[in-house]
């Protein structure tokens, strides 16, 4: 709904490519001021750019600063910035990579909640009431895990558990904070660029595209409007909750079975 989210603040990190660009774009055209919050430059959009980096505790202190001095207020924190772990197992999982993994998925998810709820619970002359949305971008590696891909799948399940913990927090001390995550599947982003390199992007995007049910990896767009929802007051009573936008992947056995149901 154009307008729904006019006089907000939202940061989107992670928000030069992939989901979190579609999930600016989005938020700005439902009229919120946007920061991205990013280790790189967008290439394209209308709003405002911080560099930024989600492991670290200053680059979070000095973005919230930055946002409450010029704008006055924050409203939405969309922790998006992530990276693919590779499709390393227990036993082929280096400790250099698990430590980096879980600095960008999982600890930089903890410290913008942290960050966020300081600034969110915040009442001022630009903003009378306190409160706002955070959403958490997990996957479907949060809800269900593979024998590779240990990692992000660890990275991922952390942020599920987390976003309820912060969620149920908020909720008792009524700072009118909501907070949850979404678990998208495939979505045809950057993300698969190394997957790619090994196989080609045709065999690459079939490969994923057969994994869904529906047939198909997602288009960015059709997780922002996920990110929107549970932005907007049209999501007030959801909160702690874990969206799956998926194109089925987790729904049941069907891609396991080796017949299809007539
Ligand atoms: N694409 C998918 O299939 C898929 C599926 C499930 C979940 N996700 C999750 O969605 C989120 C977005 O992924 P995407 O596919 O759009 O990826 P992407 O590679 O297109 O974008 C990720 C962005 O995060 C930024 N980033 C990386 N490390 C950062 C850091 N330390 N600080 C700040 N920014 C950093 C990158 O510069 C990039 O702009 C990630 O958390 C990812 O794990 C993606």
């Amino acid at each position: 709904m154009s307008g729904e989210l006019s006089g907000r603040v939202a940061i989107v990190t992670g928000g030069a490519s992939g989901i979190g660009a579609a999930s600016a774009a989005l938020l700005s055209g439902a009229g919120a001021i946007v920061i991205v919050a990013d280790l790189e430059e967008p290439t394209d959009g209308a709003w405002r750019f911080v560099q930024h980096d989600v492991t670290s505790e200053e680059s979070w202190k000095a973005l919230l600063s930055d946002v409450l001095a010029r704008e006055g207020r924050l409203d939405v924190l969309v922790n998006n910035a992530g990276i693919s772990g590779g499709p390393g197992s227990i036993e082929s999982t280096d400790t250099e990579l698990w430590q980096k993994v879980q600095a960008v998925n999982s600890e930089g998810v903890f410290l913008g909640c942290r960050t966020a709820i300081q600034g969110m619970k915040q009442a001022g002359p630009a903003k009378p009431q306190p409160g706002g949305s955070i959403v958490n971008i997990s996957s479907v590696a949060g809800l269900q895990a593979g024998a590779g891909g240990l990692a992000y799948t660890a990275s991922k399940g952390a942020v599920r558990l987390l976003t309820k913990s912060v969620a149920l927090y908020c909720a008792e001390k009524k700072y009118g904070i909501r907070c949850n995550s979404v678990h998208p599947g495939g979505v045809d982003t950057p993300i698969f660029d190394g997957l790619y390199q090994l196989v080609g992007r045709e065999s690459g995007k079939a490969l994923l595209d057969a994994r869904h049910p529906i047939g198909r990896m997602a288009e960015p767009s059709e997780l922002a409007e996920v990110v929107l929802w549970l932005a907007s007051d049209r999501s007030s009573f959801v909160t702690g909750a874990e969206i799956t936008a998926d194109g089925g992947l987790t729904t049941g056995l069907m891609r396991r079975q080796p017949f299809v149901a007539s």
